[in-house]
């Protein structure tokens, strides 16, 4: 690996970040970076994308602030380039968000490397191409970085950070510091199909889909068990918390097993960490250490499990979000 420019500071609010895509995503992640302060230059090779941005982020705009003053300000931090070369000076960080091909961003990114000095980072939303696919005519990889924003991007929390066997460790701690910096919460996986969240995702859709063509459950009836059980408790802990609060692990192996069994689908034999986990006597909350460590008493763990869980299905109730979607 080439002597590496990181880790380095992460510039002020007010520093220039150039976005490569004025589409649907280039659209939010440009609103974002100026409600967060910084200058944002938006590059597309469509002008009619550039003319159209001020009247497509005022929605996304108005997540952040309801004053048209206010909003008109943000938007005003964002300003429109025809031309990559003059987008990029001075940007720290170059995102780019053009459509998913292959060719288009492998040319995209050779040229932003010749472009930027190499200091600058260069991200890429990518859903489902790797890294070291996109790279693969760029000379300095190691500035390389997947920046992968979730529908709808401003809102959700978490952003996934994308890195490649090329990509120094300080490079991913910069992209949690600077994902911070925008109130967001950076999750960092290695490049894999699917990356983190859409594996887990289409895990659980793939099952679903096969449920449905099965003819096992219907469409309200999977989304209403989701919703009302699985849903709340992912929501406010993640699976593994959620498994060390409501299961032992030798269940939770258990119940691998047989569903192997019963299947003979390798995809649910019990795996080593979860083995490992058993064999050390790591079952949970109930023995004080599971994947996490618990020091309150058993009993008092429960209690605040179930206050939380019950004020989660309460506002859930009162609010009724599917009948406001959804005709009745
Ligand atoms: N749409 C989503 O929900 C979503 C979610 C997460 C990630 N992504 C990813 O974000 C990226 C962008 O997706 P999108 O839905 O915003 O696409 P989009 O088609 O809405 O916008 C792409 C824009 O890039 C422009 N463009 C193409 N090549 C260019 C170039 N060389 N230089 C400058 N501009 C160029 C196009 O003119 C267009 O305006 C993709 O990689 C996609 O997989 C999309």
């Amino acid at each position: 690996m080439n002597d590496t420019p990181f880790p380095r500071p992460l510039p002020p609010p007010g520093g220039t970040i150039c976005v490569v895509g004025a589409g649907f995503m280039g659209c939010v992640i440009a609103t974002l970076y100026a409600h967060h302060g910084y200058a944002v230059v938006l590059c597309d090779m469509n002008a009619g994308m550039l003319d159209s941005f001020t009247e497509r982020a005022r929605p996304i705009a108005a997540s952040f602030a309801s004053e048209p003053a206010a909003i008109d300000a943000m938007l005003a931090r964002v300003r429109p380039e025809a031309s990559l070369s003059q987008a990029v000076k001075n940007a720290f960080l170059v995102h780019e968000a053009v459509q998913e091909v292959l060719e288009t961003k492998q040319a995209l990114f050779a040229e932003l490397d010749a472009l930027c000095p190499p200091q600058v980072v260069l991200a890429t939303n990518t859903s489902s191409l790797l890294l070291s696919d996109i790279g693969a005519r760029v000379q300095q990889r190691e500035r390389l970085l997947g920046l992968h924003y979730i529908t709808p991007g401003h809102i959700i929390r978490s952003i996934e950070i994308i890195s490649a066997d090329f990509t120094p460790p300080a490079l991913i701690d910069w992209g949690r510091a600077f994902i911070e910096s925008i109130d967001h919460v950076g999750v960092a996986c290695g490049e894999r199909p699917g990356f983190l969240i859409n594996k887990i995702q289409f895990a659980m859709l793939t099952e679903i889909y096969r449920l449905m063509d099965e003819g096992i459950a219907s469409r309200d009836d999977i989304d209403a068990a989701v919703r009302l059980s699985i849903g709340p408790r992912l929501a406010l802990w993640g699976p593994l918390l959620t498994e060390d609060l409501i299961v032992s692990k030798t269940t939770a192996l258990a119940v691998t097993d047989s569903l192997h069994r019963q299947t003979g689908d390798e995809n649910y034999r019990g795996r080593p960490v979860l083995r490992e986990l058993v064999e050390k006597g790591h079952l949970g909350a109930i023995k004080g250490q599971g994947w996490y460590r618990f020091d309150a008493p058993y009993g008092e763990i429960v209690q605040e499990r179930d206050r939380q869980l019950t004020d989660l299905l309460e506002w859930l109730r009162e609010r009724d979000p599917v009948g406001r979607l959804t005709p009745r």
